[in-house]
């Protein structure tokens, strides 16, 4: 099958979905590759380095996408990129598909088969297609990046002759994929790190990782993991014993990363008002539910808010502050997914439809929306 790669049109998005390596490998699997010139310059990549990978370069986005049978994308296609695919093509992205049935309508219509990546479930088989994670790990890592050069101290302990600086306390909000990347990072520039998460199974993780554990750990606290590993909403009474306890910690914090989220909702405040008031000025809080909602509601997406001189960041797009190795990694997830879209190596968009990785990722098919979350309009998935 063709597969085609797009610019990313997205404000901000230097991603690309594919790299040299993967665009040889899908080759080697006997698909053909047409990349738009210039989708790969923001994030390092040359049309020539597409080239020598076996790549075809197309000038425009209707060029890549009018004979593609799949296109793979970081972020949703947009409306002339929907129009312009031919029936019965396919499509792998980030589509953002948490309750927006008019997007997923839309792709319905053009009779395309969309996958979302943050669809796929995190199960062991699908580890190495999971976009969530590969993306979630770098931003963990940048957050943390971010907030030493916000922040007007240094991290690691030093004794000089002139006396002695003090190591930054960062606390950690949420130790799933991104938050264990944050503390790992933080450790690693000497600061010294707690955390939190309302999974009991974080806390032996945070441990490993040589951060403080802070938690309410009454019996609510014991059963709030559901089998898919993601956290459950919790009760309004564990939300007032944590913010209790959390805000008596934070007072002492230098910098607070939080990366509290539940997929399909909005963020859990963790971090209100007051408590950023019981701060001392040039703390640092980087909120990467930002664009979720926030889990500090003074935060807004890709803005500096400066509160008591407390500096509050949320970034909304950090992996695209790291473009050739998350997209190197993405594009890695979706080389990943390739073999179950196929019939055999080579062959024509004929996805594995009783595969559970796509039951899961699938939103559309068919021309109509297939995905349970939009049940009264789906059709079944055979
Ligand atoms: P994840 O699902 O692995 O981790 C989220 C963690 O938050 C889980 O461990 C969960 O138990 C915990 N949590 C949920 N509610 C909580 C609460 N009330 N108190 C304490 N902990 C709670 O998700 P992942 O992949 O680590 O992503 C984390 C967040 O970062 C998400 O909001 C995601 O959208 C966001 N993100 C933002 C990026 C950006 O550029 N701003 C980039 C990548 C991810």
């Amino acid at each position: 099958m063709r597969i085609a790669i797009v610019k990313e049109t997205s404000p901000g998005e230097d991603r690309v979905a594919a790299t040299p390596d993967t665009v040889k490998k899908l080759i080697g699997l006997g698909h053909a590759v047409t990349i738009e010139a210039g989708a790969g310059l923001a994030a390092s990549v040359t049309d020539e380095a597409f080239v020598a990978a076996g790549a075809t370069i197309a000038p425009t986005p209707s060029a890549a996408l009018s004979d593609a049978d799949l296109l793979f994308k970081v972020r949703r296609p947009s409306a002339a990129e929907i129009s312009a695919m031919k029936p019965g093509a396919g499509v792998a992205a980030l589509l953002e598909p948490y309750g927006d049935k008019a997007f997923a309508d839309q792709l319905a219509t053009a009779k395309l088969d969309a996958l979302a990546m943050e669809l796929v479930p995190r199960i062991t088989r699908a580890q190495v297609m999971d976009a969530l994670s590969s993306q979630s790990n770098l931003a963990g890592y940048r957050a943390v990046i971010e907030a030493a050069t916000l922040y007007g101290r240094a991290f690691p302990m030093m004794m000089t002759a002139a006396g002695t600086v003090a190591a930054a306390r960062v606390f950690i909000m949420g130790a799933g994929v991104a938050g264990l990347q944050a503390i790992a990072t933080a450790r690693r520039l000497g600061a010294v790190v707690s955390a939190t998460d309302v999974r009991p199974a974080a806390k032996e993780q945070v441990a490993s990782l040589g951060a403080k554990f802070i938690a309410v750990e009454d019996e609510e606290f014991k059963q709030a993991e559901t089998a898919a590993g993601y956290a459950k909403p919790m009760s309004a009474e564990y939300q007032k014993k944590q913010a209790a306890l959390t805000a008596e910690h934070i007072a002492k914090q230098d910098i607070v990363i939080t990366t509290a989220l539940i997929p399909g909702r909005a963020a859990p405040v963790l971090v209100t008002e007051a408590m950023v008031a019981g701060m001392r000025p040039g703390s640092v809080i980087v909120d990467l539910a930002a664009a979720q909602g926030g889990n500090c509601p003074l935060s807004r997406p890709d803005a500096l808010v400066t509160v008591n001189g407390v500096k509050i960041m949320g970034y909304a797009n950090l992996p695209a502050r790291l473009a050739a190795d998350s997209s190197a990694l993405y594009a890695k997830n979706l080389l990943a997914l390739a073999p179950l879209l196929t019939a055999k190596e080579g062959a024509s968009f004929a996805p594995h439809w009783d595969d559970e990785i796509i039951q899961a990722a699938m939103l559309t098919r068919d021309g109509k929306v297939v995905h349970p979350s939009f049940a009264s309009a789906a059709a079944p998935v055979a």
